[in-house]
């Protein structure tokens, strides 16, 4: 099956569009990359007390993030040893038990089985392999408060898994002395487009012009010294098909680039938090933490946007032409209300689900799943922007892309290899 045409000598490099459509290729997806590879589930501040616990949905699995009694964090698969029932079905609580609803087991929340009612029916030794605690997912390694798990045991260590994505992770991460925090709430989405979309789309700069040209025409009438949008800076291909880009753009960031649609007293607040950066990182990397923006994908289903606003989105397909969206947000600890009020606004005019970002993008998303399912005679997708360039990639190139299919290719192909193998 040929995925990809990567052709280095042409500067080319073309997606088979059937990748998005093929029912048999969302199976081997399943199979390869979601059964095997890290996935996030969430943020450690998501369930920071004993007993707050959150479901969750990861991998086509029901899941429940949970904070033990005895203080450590677990994903439990959400599913009654006995038979199958989903025990918890609250969406988010603190609870030192949980009880299933169809026979009444009832589990601490570590999981362990403590009581069932009609005792007498059972041996005394019933649970002595632990087989009927709820089963907890063996995999769970976090990196800087993210929090991930593998359904793979044989899979290598998170740490190893994010490589040098790491770096990008610890200038999101290094904002805030104190640490991030999510703010309350989940937004959930669906999207009539296969989900490899919306892994291209986050680290897409190429698009931001076009697609959001209403909200760069309004940042543009909101700043007087702002003579032309720029977009500037970097495109990276990562370790293990992640990627990012890395640039400078008009928009205020609450860490800590001022806006003039912002109050003027923020001003000073935002050239103080920059001197802290100074102080902890010297001038280069604090310059990076406060200016730059960041788009991060982490293969094969997490994207951190350091932009505007922190948000971290996740997705999921039901069908090949179907996904399901997750997004969070993030900001410092403690920050102050005029900052976080900020940063909101931030985060509405453009990512919010009424904002210029994510309306318009979904609608290109559409746009051109519409073609995959139907123009089946037009077989190739284009994603050789940059290839050609000397002195690395732009912001505005496409390798960050390139780098997510790269390894996506590798992955299946490695599957259809053993196929042949066995034959
Ligand atoms: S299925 Fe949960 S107690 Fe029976
Ligand atoms: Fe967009």
């Amino acid at each position: 099956m040929e995925i990809i045409r990567d052709n280095i000598e042409k500067s080319e490099f073309l997606v088979h569009r059937s990748v998005f459509a093929d029912k048999e290729i969302l199976a081997r997806e399943r199979a390869e990359i979601f059964n095997k590879c890290w996935l996030f589930i969430g943020h450690e501040t998501e369930v920071p007390e004993k007993g707050d616990y959150r479901r969750k949905k990861v991998g086509g699995r029901n899941l429940l993030l949970v904070h033990g009694q005895d203080d450590v964090i677990r994903a439990l698969y959400n599913t009654c040893p006995h038979r199958g029932a989903l025990v918890c079905r609250e969406n988010e609580g603190n609870a030192r038990a949980f009880r299933c609803f169809y026979h009444a087991w009832s589990f601490k929340n570590d999981g362990e089985l403590v009581g069932m009612p009609g005792k007498d029916g059972f041996p005394k030794d019933f649970n002595a392999d632990g087989t009927k605690n709820m089963k907890a997912v063996n995999r769970f390694e976090s990196y800087r408060g993210f929090m991930f798990v593998n359904f793979d045991e044989d899979a290598i260590s998170l740490d190893e898994y994010l490589g040098n994505a790491k770096e990008y992770i610890d200038l999101v991460a290094d904002q805030s002395e104190s640490g991030l925090e999510t703010l309350g709430g989940i937004q959930e989405y669906s999207v009539r487009a296969n989900w490899k979309l919306i892994a291209e789309n986050s680290v897409d700069l190429y698009h931001g012009m076009p697609t959001h040209k209403t909200y760069f025409d309004i940042k543009q009438s909101q700043d007087a010294d702002l003579k032309r949008v720029k977009l500037e800076g970097k495109g990276v291909q990562l370790d293990n098909g992640h990627g990012v880009m890395e640039y400078v753009a008009p928009w205020g960031r609450p860490i800590a680039q001022w806006t003039p649609i912002w109050d003027d007293n923020l001003k000073k607040d935002m050239e103080e938090i920059k001197e802290g950066l100074v102080e902890r990182f010297g001038e280069e990397r604090a310059d990076r933490i406060a200016n730059y923006n960041r788009n991060i994908l982490i293969f094969p289903n997490l994207v951190i946007n350091d932009i505007m606003a922190i948000t971290a989105r996740t997705f999921y397909p039901t069908s090949p032409g179907y996904m399901e969206v997750q997004g969070y947000s993030f900001a410092p600890k403690g920050e102050p209300d005029a900052h976080r009020k900020a940063r909101n606004t931030n985060f509405l005019e453009f990512l919010g689900p009424g904002g210029f970002a994510t309306p318009d993008d979904n609608e290109a998303l559409e746009l051109c799943q519409e073609a995959y399912n139907n123009n089946t005679e037009v077989q190739w997708n284009d994603i050789s922007k940059g290839m050609s360039r000397e002195g690395g990639a732009l912001a505005t190139d496409e390798l960050q892309m390139r780098s997510f299919w790269r390894q996506y290719n590798a992955v299946l192909q490695e599957s259809y290899n053993k196929e042949v193998a066995l034959k």
